[in-house]
């Protein structure tokens, strides 16, 4: 039982923008810099059954300073990188990426027809952590945690999750050197009118982003592609709405450092941005593979 229920502070409703070569997706994280909640830096959800919304995909661009993860509900894609790894990406799966000092890599669709649908969240490295080595890693759907509970299913992306006396460890969970904001990433599914209590420890920054049907928290509805940061407390209970709900759920430690970003380059200050833009443009943003 919760003894501190966490309420809800702020919502963020996602903003249709597009990225990459005019990918079309909607940005509730990361649509402003006030939109942002530590260690979570953006959160993109795209959904489309109209090729021209995505075919463009995402080719060659750098990262430096954070860790993207790539979730995809449908639809097909493929990562490349400059280490000369190469992913598919289909339903289910999950592509976590430690940028760290420099990735250059793209993100290219692999169809030319149907729905194409998923997510990518940033993460922010502590400062101590921002020029560590890149990392990848490409999760199959069938290498990702299910926890089945009464009224749903969770599938833990990242983290420890716990329902009642069910324990459920992510797909990702502390890997060494690179987990300080000790994310938890669950993607739920909850059945019309069904309610679901999940502890997230006192300190961690939480939020959820309802992506299908309606979420009720703390007394107040959060509709579909809405994001609703909650405020400090134990846990969260969440109900679904008539027509049941897809969410997913985000904690993470905050870092307290100052972020700068400059578009793909998240850094502690200026400088290190400034280094971060000579270096991409010198060759020298990556590391040789
Ligand atoms: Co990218």
């Amino acid at each position: 039982m919760m003894e501190q229920p966490r309420d809800l502070v702020r919502v963020i409703e996602s903003q249709a923008t597009s990225d990459g070569a005019g990918v079309k997706l909607r940005r509730s994280l990361g649509s402003s810099a006030f939109a942002r909640l530590d260690p979570f830096l953006m959160l993109d959800e795209f959904f489309s059954d109209d090729p021209d919304d995505y075919l463009a995909g995402f080719p060659d661009h750098p990262h430096r300073g954070f860790e993207t993860v790539t979730y995809m509900l449908d639809g097909r894609m493929q990562h490349r990188d400059h280490m000369g790894n190469t992913g598919d990406l289909g339903p289910g799966s999950v592509q976590w990426m430690t940028a760290g000092r420099g990735v250059i890599h793209s993100e290219m669709p692999q169809q030319s027809e149907g729905r194409m649908r998923g997510f990518q969240l940033w993460i922010n490295l502590p400062a101590a952590e921002k020029m560590r080595p890149a990392e990848y890693r490409d999760i199959p759907a069938e290498a990702v945690p299910e926890l089945t509970f009464d009224g749903g299913l969770a599938r833990v992306i990242a983290g420890r999750l716990r329902i009642g006396e069910s324990i459920c460890d992510g797909a990702v969970n502390k890997r060494p050197g690179a987990m300080a904001t000790d994310p938890l990433f669950v993607d739920l599914r909850l059945e019309a009118g069904r309610s679901v209590e999940i502890p997230i420890g006192p300190g961690y920054n939480g939020l959820l982003y309802v992506y299908e049907g309606e979420t009720q928290v703390a007394g107040r509805t959060v509709p579909r592609r809405t994001a609703a940061v909650l405020g400090d407390g134990d846990g969260v209970k969440l109900t679904a709405g008539e027509a049941g709900t897809r969410v997913l759920l985000l904690a993470g430690k905050p870092l307290n450092e100052p972020v700068v970003q400059y578009g793909p380059f998240v850094m502690n200050t200026r400088a290190e941005i400034e280094q971060a833009v000579a270096d991409y443009r010198s060759g020298r943003l990556a590391e040789p593979a």
